[in-house]
């Protein structure tokens, strides 16, 4: 069941699965209950908590695609638990991630059977999914995460209000994208980045049984996005939550505009630095087109593990790190066409 089937990242979800897993008996949902003519769409708002129950009767996994995260999981959560369904979201707010693990300890996911994997998608999931690689490298003190969108991909509104939240909100080494850095891709091209809140506890990644500080940053192919982002932040930073999601709904035409000036080439690129943040190693996923297939794939991953394995991983709340290993993500990854660089030095 794909909660949200219809939206940019919902329907992507909903074609990766056709294409991992084809003998899944797919069924999305969204609130008009229509929209798509290859599988069923049934009614539901995530709000409903009856309605999602009833939803969910006879369903495997879940997969809650109704972004912007800004609104209550706890009916989804419940009607999961309570018909024993595993639960995956692409949420990349802590807030949000959070909340669905509060709820899975107060519901007792693991006693229900359920696995539950909050942000199943590029970040934070898949970010902590392919750190694993270190895990046996206690030379790593610290992760940099740098991710460089393609300004032409499409982009819903759900995405570019969910993108534009954190910019210019104050959080903990000052505001966000207030000024930009550089970061050479190992293919010896500078990008520029802002820094972005990353949905880590503390902002500390998980790799294997220890926890180590991760910083994050995002941003375009083009540099004048990312300059425009640095002022769109200032003004943003003046105004209260309704001023923010004005600017954000001007901004929208925007990105739109820009399509047409942009490349379609996305950039994963994760580095491990020693104590003295000397770069030790470093993986990088490099998309030339389709690069917004890669936060839909890692929830296509889990129907394709549940349908070929019938088993996901052992019941609870699990990061997507503790369901897919980093040498599967990898090859998955590979599988669907992007190249992936793994570099130890
Ligand atoms: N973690 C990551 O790395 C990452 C990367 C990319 C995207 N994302 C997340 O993905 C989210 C989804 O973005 P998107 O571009 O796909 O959004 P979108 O195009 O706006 O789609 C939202 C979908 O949810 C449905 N929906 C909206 N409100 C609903 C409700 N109350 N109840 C039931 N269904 C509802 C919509 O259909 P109706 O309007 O017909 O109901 C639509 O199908 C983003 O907000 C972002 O947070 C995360």
């Amino acid at each position: 069941m794909v909660l949200g089937a219809t939206g940019e990242m919902g329907a992507r979800v909903c074609r990766l699965i056709r294409r991992l897993a084809p003998t899944a008996l797919l069924v999305g949902a969204n609130r008009s209950g229509t929209g798509h003519a290859e599988f069923p769409i049934r009614k539901v708002d995530v709000a409903d908590r009856e309605g999602l129950a009833e939803l969910l009767e006879n369903a495997d996994l879940v997969i809650n695609a109704v972004g912007p995260y800004d609104y209550d999981p706890s009916p989804i959560i419940h009607a999961a638990i309570s018909t024993h369904c595993h639960y995956a979201d692409l949420a990349e707010r802590l807030d949000f991630i959070e909340q669905v693990a509060a709820l899975a300890e107060a519901r007792a996911a693991a006693k229900a059977g359920v696995v539950l994997v909050p942000g199943c998608s590029t970040v934070p999931g898949l970010v902590a999914a392919l750190a694993q690689r270190w895990k046996s490298d206690p030379g790593v003190a610290k992760l940099a995460v740098f991710l460089s969108m393609g300004s032409r991909n499409p982009v819903s509104r759900g995405l570019f209000a969910g993108m534009m939240d954190p910019i210019g909100r104050t959080g903990p080494g000052g505001r966000w994208f207030s000024r930009l850095v550089s970061h050479q891709t190992d293919d010896g091209r500078r990008l520029v980045f802002g820094s972005y809140p990353i949905a880590f506890s503390g902002s500390r990644l998980p790799v294997g049984s220890r926890s180590v500080p991760v910083r994050f940053h995002m941003g375009f192919d083009r540099g004048w996005i990312n300059r425009g982002l640095v002022w769109a932040g200032r003004v943003r930073g003046r105004l209260g939550t309704r001023g923010a999601k004005w600017l954000a709904a001007l901004l929208f035409p925007l990105a739109g505009l820009a399509r047409p000036l942009g490349t379609e080439r996305g950039v994963l690129s994760i580095v491990a630095e020693d104590g003295e943040g000397r770069e030790r190693g470093r993986i990088e996923v490099v998309a030339a087109s389709h690069g917004l297939d890669i936060p839909a794939l890692p929830a296509a991953w889990l129907a394709q593990a549940l349908v070929r394995d019938g088993w996901l991983a052992a019941p609870g709340l699990r990061g997507l790190h503790r369901v897919v290993s980093p040498e599967a993500a990898v090859a998955a990854l590979v599988d669907a066409g992007y190249e992936v660089v793994f570099r130890p030095s």
